[in-house]
């Protein structure tokens, strides 16, 4: 018997069965062997949500929830968020290596010279409502995209997938300003090829008469950490859309607007938007007990806490907290910060929060810097869509690629009705 195996004894027929464990799993189709009888189709597993299921092996990032640490192609989330740019970041997750200077400049130019979109795209964007949730338009928008570029339909491989790839990094915080602009009434600001990518997308958001914008470097810089951090996260609910809805093979851009879908709700990317929204409606400190008691007895949620794989401190909400300060320096804190510090105080000390192990996570403390850099909360989800295009990209990428991988079917536990006769509408109820 080998040492690397699981005995399994099925008690309904006695059988015993060896299956194989690789790098800590077994694989679920080996389970299809236990059968009760010829005709039974073989055991299944049955994983609600994931918990405990690897849909894929993947090289790109690496979570330790326990410990709390974070790393990109190994390299530690903290020394990225020090001394990577973002774009930097982007191309290690998706080339598996730090760009040497020649390939940064490359990539760099690339992505500067792909910012435009179609002018058509602002028709689009025209149809939204002045109100319209900035994540309902670029869902629409990045899905809107591909029929711009129909090549992408062929697009899995070589030279017509990179293109996709710096096409779809270098147009959503256009897209992302040109929402933004939208819900103000403002007319667009086009790229400006000359500043950062953050630095852009700062130009794009906020450019009004001035001949050229120059974006404050400290904020510009804290712009850079923050999508550092949201570059990437392993298999989270949008990455597991993102290659479930590309392993059809259709193109890279629908199946990345139906990871800014995913992002969209308020338990994964949402989550930003309504940690302000709720530290809104607690309003001071002296409503934090009441608060608190609420979500002891399961009538409200301590949004921000809570991590389906960390279970301490988030490394990226601790990154967060300590750049928070230099941002400060050069903004108005939000007023609800005093609020989140002594919610968060008095969180680590309960002993609810303490025994199901619930730390803040990345979207506790992100609100109160994009509120402080200018950005009303709708936008809040989609300051996350846009560094994790790259991610997304990455993962879908690397399931492209995975000879392992094939269209995503789950199985079901049936549990409906056996077979029955159709009832005539008569003779009903
Ligand atoms: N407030 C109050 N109780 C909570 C919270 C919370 N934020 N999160 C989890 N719990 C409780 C939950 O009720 C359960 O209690 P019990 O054992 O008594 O039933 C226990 O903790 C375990 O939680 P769970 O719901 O089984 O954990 P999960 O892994 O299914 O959910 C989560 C993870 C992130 C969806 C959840 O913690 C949550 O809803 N948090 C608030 C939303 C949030 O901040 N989301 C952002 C996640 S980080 C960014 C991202 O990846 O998008």
């Amino acid at each position: 018997m080998a040492a690397n195996s699981l005995t399994v004894t099925d008690n309904r027929t006695g059988k015993v069965y060896e299956l194989p464990i690789e790098q800590g799993a077994i694989r679920a189709m080996d389970l299809r062997q236990i059968k009760v009888s010829e005709d039974d189709f073989g055991l299944l597993s049955y994983d609600p949500a994931f918990m405990n299921t690897a849909s894929c092996r993947s090289a790109i990032t690496y979570i330790d929830g326990d410990r709390g640490i974070l790393r990109y192609r190994g390299y530690s989330i903290e020394q990225l968020a020090e001394r990577a740019t973002y774009l930097e970041t982007a191309y290690l997750l998706l080339y598996g290596e730090l760009p040497t200077s020649a390939q940064l400049d490359d990539w760099v130019y690339q992505i500067t010279h792909h910012t435009w979109i179609h002018e058509n795209m602002k028709k689009v964007m025209e149809g939204f409502h002045y109100d319209a949730h900035p994540m309902g338009m670029i869902v629409s928008m990045v899905g809107a995209l591909s029929t711009f570029y129909p090549e992408a339909k062929n697009g899995i491989d070589g030279e017509t997938r990179k293109l996709q790839i710096i096409r779809l990094i270098a147009k959503m915080p256009t897209l992302a300003a040109f929402a933004y602009r939208h819900n103000l009434g403002m007319p667009y600001a086009y790229p400006d090829n000359h500043l950062s990518y953050t630095g852009n997308f700062l130009n794009m958001l906020f450019k009004a008469t001035e001949v050229k914008y120059e974006p404050h470097p400290t904020l510009e810089r804290a712009l850079e950490v923050l999508f550092i951090l949201h570059a990437d996260h392993e298999q989270n609910c949008s990455t597991n859309a993102v290659r479930s809805v590309g392993s059809s093979r259709v193109d890279p851009y629908s199946a990345v607007a139906a990871g800014v879908a995913a992002l969209y709700g308020p338990l994964h990317g949402g989550a930003n938007e309504a940690v302000l929204r709720m530290l809104g409606s607690i309003g001071s400190r002296d409503k934090i007990p009441q608060f608190i008691k609420q979500v002891k007895e399961g009538k409200a949620k301590l949004m921000g806490f809570g991590h389906r794989v960390y279970k301490n401190y988030d490394p990226r909400a601790k990154i967060i907290k300590r750049m928070a300060d230099e941002t400060y320096e050069v903004t108005r804190p939000s007023p609800l910060l005093p609020v989140a510090q002594e919610l968060e105080r008095i969180a680590l000390e309960d002993e609810y929060f303490v025994t199901r192990k619930l730390y803040p996570n990345v979207d506790f403390y992100s609100g109160m810097i994009y509120e402080s850099l200018g950005f009303p909360v709708e936008m809040f989800p989609v300051l996350f869509a846009i560094p994790r295009t790259a991610g997304w990209l990455a993962q879908w990428q690397e399931m492209i690629e995975d000879p392992e991988q094939k269209i995503a079917r789950p199985r079901q536990v049936y549990t409906g009705p056996a077979q029955r006769d159709y009832v005539p509408l008569g003779m009903r109820g």
